[in-house]
C-alpha cells in the first residue's frame, strides 16, 4: 500500500510542478478541485482494483465501486487541494481501509514534505519507516491543538472553536489547511490533538487507525456514521478529550 501511495504521490507531484497550466474548478466557495485530484483518484482506483479485486472503493472525487469482500478503501487523492493550488507543501494522498464499519488501516503520503505514515490494527505505526512514540502526557502549560474547518462552516462556529481553545483552555493552536497533515502533526507529537468541524470520512479514514496505535482516541461514533457523513469531532489522548468535552457538547460534536 505504501508503494501505491508513493506512485500516486509521484503523479500528484508531476501536476504540482506545473501548477500554472493545471485546470482548477470550484466545488463551492473556496472549495477547489483540480485535474490532479481527478487523475490521482482514477489512478488509485485502478491500482486498488488490480491488487484487491474483491474490495470496494469510495473516493472524494466521485469514485464508488462496490466489492464483495465487505472491505472498502476510502480515499482522498489530494487532501489539502487549496494548499496544492497555492503551491504550499501541506497536502497528502490518503488511503484508509474501512472494515466492519470501522477504520482499520491507513497510509498517508505527503510527497512535497517527504512524509509517509502507515499503521493499523495489525501494523505498528511508522513514519518514513521508523516507529513513532506513544503520545506524551498532556502538559497544559505547553499544549497545542490543530483544527480544521470545512469551507462551508459558519463564522460563528469557527469563532467559537478558536474562542474556546484560547480562552477556556488557554493553549496554543496550529492550522495548516489539510486535515491529514494536522493529524500527522498529532502523530509526530507536534500537537496534542485535533478538532474538526466539517471533515469527511475520506479525510480521517487513514489517519485514525494510524493514530490509535499511539494512544489517540476520538469522539466519532462509527455505528451512527455513513461514508457520506460530514464529521464534527476531536481526537487526542483521553486527557485532551476531557478538556475539549465542553466544546464538543456545545457544538454537538460528541458521539
Ligand atoms: C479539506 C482539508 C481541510 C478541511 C476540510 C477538507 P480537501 O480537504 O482537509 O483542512 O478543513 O474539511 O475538506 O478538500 O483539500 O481534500
Ligand atoms: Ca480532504
Ligand atoms: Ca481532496
Amino acid at each position: 500500500m505504501e508503494e501505491i501511495a508513493r506512485e500516486a504521490g509521484k503523479l500528484a507531484l508531476s501536476h504540482f510542478h506545473s501548477l500554472a497550466s493545471l485546470p482548477v474548478e470550484s466545488k463551492g466557495h473556496l472549495d477547489l478541485v483540480t485535474e490532479a485530484d481527478k487523475k490521482v483518484e482514477e489512478f488509485l482506483i485502478a491500482r486498488l482494483r488490480e491488487v484487491f479485486p474483491d474490495d470496494g472503493v469510495f473516493g472524494e472525487e466521485g469514485g464508488e465501486i462496490s466489492g464483495s469482500s465487505g472491505r472498502i478503501w476510502v480515499i482522498d487523492p489530494i487532501d489539502g487541494t487549496f494548499n496544492f493550488v497555492r503551491g504550499s507543501q501541506n497536502w497528502a494522498v490518503s488511503i484508509g481501509l474501512y472494515e466492519n464499519r470501522r477504520p482499520s488501516f491507513g497510509v498517508i503520503h505527503a510527497p512535497a514534505r517527504d512524509l509517509t505514515i502507515v499503521g493499523g490494527k495489525t501494523i505498528p505505526t511508522q513514519l518514513n519507516g521508523k516507529p513513532l512514540k506513544a503520545l506524551p502526557a498532556l502538559d497544559m502549560s505547553r499544549a497545542s491543538t490543530g483544527f480544521s474547518f470545512h469551507p462551508s462552516v459558519s463564522t460563528a462556529d469557527r469563532l467559537e472553536v478558536i474562542r474556546f481553545i484560547s480562552d477556556d483552555l488557554g493553549i496554543s493552536f496550529r492550522f495548516c489547511g489539510a486535515a491529514t497533515i494536522s493529524l500527522i502533526e498529532v502523530a509526530m507529537g507536534e500537537t496534542d490533538g485535533y478538532v474538526s468541524v466539517g471533515d469527511s470520512t475520506w479525510d480521517v479514514m487513514a489517519a485514525l487507525p494510524i493514530l490509535a496505535n499511539l494512544g489517540v482516541s476520538h469522539t466519532i461514533d462509527w455505528d451512527r456514521i455513513n461514508l457520506q457523513a460530514k464529521l464534527r469531532f476531536a481526537c487526542g489522548s483521553n486527557a485532551f478529550l476531557e478538556k475539549v468535552r465542553p466544546l464538543l457538547e456545545k457544538m454537538a460534536m460528541a458521539a
